[in-house]
């Protein structure tokens, strides 16, 4: 039709707007809000410059779209051992199989987002920006990989990538290449608040919910929102910032012989050095950039020689907290030196474990706590160990929620199935209050795990009570540790194939939330033997049983 309108000698705006060579599709892959945050941004720096850019998150993403593709921007971050975030999963499969088309047509760039602390740093980045020359494509603008840290770098850029599209973009020869100035809103937020402007809220209750003899401390959080305004969903995440521990900050100042007072730069801010070691800092979490830093000021040579090896370094950071480093090799250094060799605090995100149907105002946490001894002293997460063990129930902690939509349920009929191992429960918890407040008919079958009965049945009397309304249709449990053999949600899933394989037929939406690293691996592998015992599927068949049930948003997980 475009063609045919052509004969009439001027394009019509509509037409213009419409044409696919035009507009520049980005991407993003994000599980923590990040990659999608720094897409949007980059959106608003391309329409700035008069290009029409189509914002997409890679996981709702039409493969079949990809060969025609003109001008493509993947924003994606990495997990775990170098690893997709979920919602990029099926397209990374797609890009490496044999139905990846050619991409002679693309120009094409990639941003990484990752964590240095991590081996395979930056890895969905990279394996989009080979696989994408690969397949043909033209790459317009040279990947960057960016560590947590990532707001100045990823400004500059965004402003030398859109630089790098508009002549081939650009809509109206009537906006003038001035400097792109790097937006300091998301667009589309719909709360004031956010990971940069949080809201204060206040600790209602830190409530220990594991037994006096559990191997855990898992603590239900209660948080009030107050009039804050602030909405979320089930399945969303709560933002924490955090107080470091004053005992730790205080070590750390005895062991470099700095003064608490000694004021630093810190983002264009000045801050006392105390001040910025408690609130702004990384101290508990390690990470191989800080070693090479701090080995450099305070010139140690152990240490400059260890930071040689990157994997001796991995070694040698896996049981450390960063404070350990300082600790351990106590040295004279300047304040400004300490606090570049930082990190700069990252919020954690935790799952939501409550529905604002049931709970109005207040949003609810299952925190696991990190604690051991090392070297001769307790170890506290940074976040957790401030939640539950420094501040008081009525003080006052800087959240924002980040929403995740991929991570929500069905509507009202539809029946759904949700592994929850651990702290995993949580988001679940969320569910089943607002199922339950929606009147929802659908069915509701949770499998939760955990070392012991007596000791580990996060909100046995709510689950219990659950079921008795019927609102729970069923609960498996497995306590790995009440019997000599150990026993796993995916033995419980097993154990009830055919039954799973029912509700899979009948439309059940299947959820997984817990540890990434192994649980949810597992569980994804009982999946595949029930599908092939089930249905008689071969390997493959299974495979893709459960990519076509990923792409339906039928099969999600929230992993960590
Ligand atoms: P374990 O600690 O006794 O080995 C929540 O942490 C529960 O998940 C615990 O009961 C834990 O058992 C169990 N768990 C540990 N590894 C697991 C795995 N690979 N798959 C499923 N559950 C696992």
């Amino acid at each position: 039709a475009a063609a045919a309108q052509l004969a009439g000698g001027q394009l019509p705006a509509a037409v213009q707007q419409s044409n696919e060579s035009a507009v520049l599709t980005i991407l993003y892959g994000s599980q923590t809000g990040n990659a999608k945050t720094v897409a949007s941004k980059i959106k608003a720096a391309a329409e700035q410059q008069g290009i029409s850019v189509k914002l997409t998150d890679i996981g709702s993403y039409k493969t079949t779209q990809l060969a025609k593709e003109k001008y493509l921007l993947i924003v994606t971050s990495t997990y775990g051992e170098g690893e997709p975030p979920e919602s990029a999963v099926a397209f990374h499969k797609f890009l490496f199989s044999k139905k990846a088309p050619k991409l002679d047509g693309l120009q094409f760039a990639v941003l990484g987002l990752g964590d240095t602390s991590y081996e395979f740093f930056c890895k969905t980045a990279i394996d989009f920006d080979e696989q994408l020359a690969a397949l043909g494509g033209k790459r317009l603008h040279a990947r960057a990989d960016l560590d947590v840290d990532y707001a100045a770098q990823a400004a500059s850029w965004t402003e030398t990538a859109v630089q790098a599209f508009a002549p081939e973009l650009k809509q109206s020869a009537g906006n003038s290449a001035q400097v792109i100035a790097w937006p300091g809103a998301t667009a589309g937020h719909d709360s004031a608040y956010s990971k940069e402007t949080p809201y204060l809220a206040e600790l209602s209750v830190n409530q220990k919910i594991t037994g006096r003899d559990s191997t855990k401390d898992v603590r239900h959080i209660e948080i009030s929102l107050a009039d804050s305004g602030i909405v979320y969903q089930p399945g969303d995440s709560l933002g924490v910032y955090f107080l470091n521990d004053d005992q730790v900050v205080d070590a750390i100042l005895a062991a470099t012989g700095l003064n608490g007072a000694t004021e630093v730069q810190l983002a264009g801010q000045t801050y006392s050095l105390k001040t910025a070691l408690t609130e702004q800092l990384e101290l508990t979490q390690s990470y191989p950039s800080f070693v090479e830093k701090y080995a450099q000021a305070t010139a140690n040579t152990e240490l400059l020689e260890l930071v040689k090896d990157k994997t001796a370094l991995r070694q040698y950071l896996d049981n450390r907290q960063t404070l350990d480093v300082i600790l351990q090799n106590p040295a004279p250094l300047a304040a400004q030196q300490l606090v570049d060799a930082l990190r700069k605090q990252q919020p954690r995100l935790y799952s939501i474990a409550s529905s604002q149907a049931e709970v109005g105002d207040e949003v609810h946490l299952t925190l696991g706590v990190v604690r051991y001894d090392a070297f001769g002293s307790t170890h506290l997460g940074g976040a957790s160990g401030f939640l539950a063990e420094r501040l008081e129930e009525g003080a006052a902690l800087k959240v924002f929620v980040e929403h995740n939509d991929n991570f929500r349920l069905p509507d009202h009929e539809t029946p759904v199935i949700m592994i929850g191992p651990g702290t995993g429960i949580a988001p679940f918890r969320a569910f089943l209050q607002e199922r339950d407040q929606a009147g929802a008919t659908g069915q509701n079958w949770l499998f939760f795990g955990n070392p012991h009965f007596t000791q580990d049945f996060l909100y046995q009397v709510e689950l219990q009570d659950y079921l008795k309304r019927g609102v729970l249709s069923k609960l498996d449990v497995a306590f790995s540790r009440d019997q000599a053999q150990k026993v796993y949600v995916q033995d419980k899933l097993r154990l009830k194939a055919e039954e799973i394989w029912t509700w899979l037929q009948q439309g059940a939406y299947l959820y997984i939330c817990g540890d990434g690293n192994k649980m949810a691996k597992d569980v994804h592998q009982a999946l595949l033997d029930i599908a092939q015992q089930q249905a008689g599927f071969s390997a493959e068949e299974a495979e893709q049983y459960f990519d076509d049930l990923r792409q339906a948003k039928r099969y999600q997980k929230d992993v960590y």
